[in-house]
């Protein structure tokens, strides 16, 4: 995965392309480049290490010119490294891409047999070298090129190609990883995503797959890959660029922490009916009568989610519910078919492993529908319905704001199918649903108190491992918070069903390992409890998460982070805010890198 932007118009483009790679930075920061025509020839300045790297270079090596392309890497093909980076030039053609190239191996030595040579290790320039024979094989313009270049590969890509012999057109191609286009007034954009070029159009056509897009400054043109005209009309996207920006924070991660009762209010708005104790979901046709089963498709935070989702949906909907880690799904053969429910769940809409979920699923007769942060994403575009949560773009690597507007998603769909199937009755929808709507305030109450959390951040910072703990709809919390810590902080942590605690990790507990136990009130309380004795009696250091107004969980846990109380089902949605605030002030404390962890890339679009 990777951040493409590309320019073409009158006004110098290189710091519009540095402008969308900032913004893009979170798809990956391996190495940077740009590739900007002027006077003949284009100029590629590309190094390894992040933006920052590139932007000093570019000061002793600057790129003037009016067209141009840029790029941010998230290497799968080859190491980071200068040579690897983007732009890839062959000849007079310029080339980046976000995705793999999957037959790259054979054509490289295909390519190679007769002649090509290569200076980089990774699939893209292999690309480069097909547009390159077409052109001088006398294709009669850069479209046609890439047109046959395209017919030799397959795999995942958004390709933009410049040639510096037409320097007044850049050529770009879509199949499975994200492409935009932003229309300007005698100027036009190509992006991975609209954040990258908000600050410049709001017009934007989002480019689907199959498709290849002619852009000059004063013309674009989607066609199929077999030329075929296809039309569309712009969307006019509505987020401020401020949403897009930290706003005084230190992280984007805290500041994304500090919008969720924000966000979550958003995802609310038009969406509970209490008049009919209902919820409105206008866009989803789902007879819930009809479904018999859902499985739930997701990755990392989002599979997370899906397992606080089984939770509802069960107990208020009484529908069975499975959850698959999408990149298991597929590579079993699994058994889905017509009258199974498939909930794709993916912030980013563009996780390659859930697109391919969703894919088998539908291939199998099932019905999609997708629970996404990111309007027209490829996730959401593929299902038969889409479910928009609306967090706003969530720039920090850990998810957060994303998540709670998930879980507040998954309650708003659990009572509507509940309705539908006459599980859940009517005072009792209106609880729930009075209790969503106040939920923003209860959880700017818990991230008003997260001074509590820095100090334990530095209390226990320090510690090798942690483990978290948690039973029913708290064990996803588990997890949630041993993956929040271990991504940002590069602690060790795991999370664990409390109860299963006595069948192995048990034998972890000492004096030197913090163990998070969470312990709201509930049908659980009593058993959690117990867990948290034996905890105790082993000497592990305690951190509880518990329901205000519990005075005896004091008398057993070293330390006690109290959240509002609320109906059972609802408890993920604050409990899990202290967890996100803890990882935030130990990463803090550990001063690493918390928007972009080692490793780590925003959207996934490899499998
Ligand atoms: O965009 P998605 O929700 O599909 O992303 C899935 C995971 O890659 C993502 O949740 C990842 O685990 C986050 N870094 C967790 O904070």
């Amino acid at each position: 995965m990777c951040g493409i932007v590309g320019y073409v118009g009158a006004r110098q483009a290189t710091p519009i392309l540095v402008g969308g790679l900032r913004k893009l930075e979170y798809r990956g920061y391996d190495s940077a480049g740009v590739s900007v025509w002027s006077e003949g020839q284009s100029r590629v300045v590309r190094c390894r290490g992040k933006l920052a790297a590139l932007e000093d270079k570019l000061v002793k090596e600057p790129a003037p010119g009016t067209i141009g392309i840029g790029h941010t890497r998230w290497a799968t093909h080859g190491r980071p490294s200068d040579e690897n980076a983007h732009p890839h030039k062959v000849g007079a053609i310029s080339v980046i891409h976000n995705g793999i190239i999957e037959n790259h191996l054979a054509l490289r030595q295909e390519l190679a047999a007769s002649g090509s040579k290569f200076t980089s290790e990774t699939d893209t320039e292999i690309f480069a070298h097909l547009i390159d024979r077409a052109v001088r094989g006398g294709a009669p313009d850069l479209t046609t090129a890439v047109r046959q270049a395209l017919a030799k590969v397959h795999g995942a890509y958004a390709f933009v190609v410049m040639n510096d012999k037409d320097p007044s057109t850049l050529v770009a191609a879509k199949n499975a990883s994200p492409m935009v286009v932003g229309l300007g007034d005698g100027e036009n954009f190509i992006a991975s995503d609209v954040t990258a070029i908000l600050s410049e159009t709001r017009r934007i056509l989002f480019i689907d797959e199959g498709e290849m897009v002619t852009v000059t400054r004063d013309a674009v043109v989607i066609t199929d890959f077999d030329g075929k005209p296809r039309t569309r009309e712009p969307k006019v996207i509505t987020w401020s660029a401020m949403q897009a920006e930290k706003g005084g924070y230190k992280h984007f991660m805290l500041k994304e922490i500090h919008e969720q009762p924000r966000a979550v209010a958003d995802t609310l708005v038009g969406r509970v009916d209490l008049e009919r104790d209902d919820v409105v979901l206008d866009d989803v046709k789902i007879d819930a009568t009809k479904v018999k089963r859902i499985i739930f498709v997701a990755c990392g935070t989002s599979y997370h989610a899906s397992l606080v989702g089984e939770f509802m949906i069960e107990a208020l909907a009484r529908i069975p519910v499975e959850v698959e880690l999408a990149s298991e799904f597929r590579y079993r053969d699994p058994i889905v078919g017509p009258g199974d429910l498939v909930v794709a769940v993916s912030q980013s809409g563009e996780t390659a492993d859930t697109m391919a979920a969703v894919r088998e699923a539908k291939g199998k007769g099932a019905q999609v529908l997708a629970i996404s942060n990111v309007l027209e994403s490829s996730i959401p575009r593929l299902a038969d319905w889409a479910f928009y949560t609306h967090a706003g773009p969530e720039i920090g690597v850990a998810s957060t704001k994303a998540f709670t507007t998930q879980l507040v998603s998954m309650a708003l769909f659990a009572i509507y199918l509940g309705r539908r199937t006459g599980k859940l009755a009517a005072p009792r929808a209106r609880e729930l649903l009075a209790e969503l709507l106040q939920l923003p305030t209860k959880m700017k109450d818990v991230i008003d108190h997260g001074a509590q959390l820095q100090v334990l951040a530095r209390r226990y910072g320090n510690a090798h491992g942690f483990l978290f703990l948690g039973r029913g709809a708290q064990y996803p919390i588990a997890l949630e918070g041993a993956l929040k810590l271990k991504e940002i902080s590069y602690i060790h942590a795991e999370g664990y069903a409390a109860g299963e605690m006595k069948h192995g990790p048990i034998a972890l507990i000492d004096e030197h390992l913090p163990v998070v136990v969470l312990v709201p009130r509930g049908p659980n309380y009593e058993k959690a409890i117990s867990n948290l004795s034996e905890v105790k009696a082993r000497s592990g250091k305690i951190l509880a998460i518990a329901t205000r107004g519990d005075t005896d969980i004091g008398s057993t846990a070293d330390e006690v982070v109290l959240v509002p109380d609320c109906p059972v089902e609802l408890q993920p949605i604050l409990t899990v805010l202290p967890l996100q605030l803890l990882s935030y002030y130990v990463a803090d404390f550990k001063g690493t890198d918390i928007d972009q962890p080692r490793n780590l890339a925003k959207s996934v679009t490899v499998e």
